[in-house]
């Protein structure tokens, strides 16, 4: 948990997103491997993904995110003194992509750069970690991306797996909150890791453990198993930050989820009691694109005008780690 002190404020600036242009369908899909559209979509609600070719790296992604976050913050490169990317699928084990990114955007070389991965709830623990670095007073402009080549750990012969990602990267730049809209701000974050789940999401291959037969760099999911601890994680965080902020659920304007899949999202609408409508909701067109879901959801829903100015908005998620996290942000 973290909850730096209300004053200074520090405010989402801009926002960014980017995804590959080639679109994959389910019925894309269905004509390699045993399954359908109907199968797909009644259990996850995804219709279609987008994958990269050789050319889109995660670098990639994540630097056309930010150029259009920095363009929306009306920030220029060299006003970034600390960039997080959180991601689990780095071009290279190092340098890191951060460091990448920051070449080839041109970024100042006192800006502090680094990945962070805490696999699909990595964007809230990237922005909780900014939030607090920016409090510390000795930053002042920060880049957090979420940016993910998921086509490069997914086994494509797996039904149950290669369905549900997608590629794609979303940034926010985050700053002091400004002199006309003193209250917006990052009010609350909340980080957690649920122990002994470790083996219900994982790609066993490919770190610094050999890479063998069994433990290959792909993506292994006890899927029904994390569909329970996302919704609880994801219900409890997001309790949590109400109560210490003494707000209620009715207070919520927007909730901008994970995308991993449409029942989760609904169950936890359910269980919040926040009608579907106040959430934000692309899982559809993108599928799960892990650390990126939420920045990329977060950007869609500003450029359509879901996010008005004095706005509560919720950002929860849930990955592998099991990992979970939230944030509560007045727009
Ligand atoms: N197409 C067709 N059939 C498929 C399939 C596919 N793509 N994938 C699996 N199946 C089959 C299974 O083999 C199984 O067949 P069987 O009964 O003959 O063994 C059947 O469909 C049912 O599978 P089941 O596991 O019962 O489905 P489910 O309702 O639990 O849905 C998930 C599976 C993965 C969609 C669901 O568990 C889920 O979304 N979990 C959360 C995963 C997640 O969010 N991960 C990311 C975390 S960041």
């Amino acid at each position: 948990m973290s909850t730096p002190s209300a004053t200074p404020s520090f405010t989402i600036l801009g926002t960014g997103s980017h995804a590959p242009s080639q679109v994959v369908t389910n019925d894309d899909l269905a004509t390699s491997i045993e399954t359908s559209d109907e199968w797909i979509h009644s259990r996850t609600g995804i219709r279609a993904r987008h994958l990269s070719g050789p050319e889109d790296t995660t670098t990639r992604l994540a630097v056309n995110a930010a150029r259009a976050a920095l363009l929306d913050a009306n920030l220029a490169a060299n006003q970034i003194d600390l960039l997080i990317v959180a991601t689990c699928t780095p071009d290279l084990p190092m340098p890191s992509t951060a460091s990448l990114v920051q070449n080839e955007l041109g970024l100042s070389p006192r800006a502090a750069c680094f990945d962070l991965n805490a696999a699909c709830t990595g964007f809230v623990y990237a922005l909780d970690t900014a939030w607090a670095m920016l409090s510390s007073g000795r930053y002042h402009h920060a880049l957090v991306i979420g940016a993910e080549k998921m086509s490069t750990v997914l086994d494509w012969t797996d039904r149950t797996t290669c369905v549900l990602f997608g590629d794609g990267a979303g940034a926010i730049i985050l700053g002091p909150a400004p002199a006309d809209h003193p209250a917006s701000g990052i009010l609350a974050a909340r980080l957690g890791t649920i122990p002994s789940t470790s083996d219900l999401l994982r790609i066993p291959g490919g770190g610094s453990s050999p890479l063998t037969p069994e433990a290959r760099r792909y993506i292994t999911m006890k899927g029904r198993e994390v569909f329970k601890f996302a919704v609880r994680g994801m219900e409890e965080v997001a309790r949590e930050l109400l109560a210490e902020q003494g707000l209620a659920t009715e207070n919520i304007a927007l909730v901008v989820p994970h995308q991993a899949n449409l029942r989760i999202i609904h169950a936890i609408s359910e269980y919040l009691e926040v009608p579907r409508e106040r959430f934000f909701i692309n899982v559809e067109r993108y599928g799960n694109t892990s650390a990126a879901s939420i920045p990329i959801a977060l950007d869609e829903a500003r450029r359509a005008g879901r996010v008005q100015r004095g706005d509560l908005v919720l950002l929860v998620a849930f990955g592998a780690g099991l990992t979970y996290g939230g944030a509560l942000v007045r727009w």
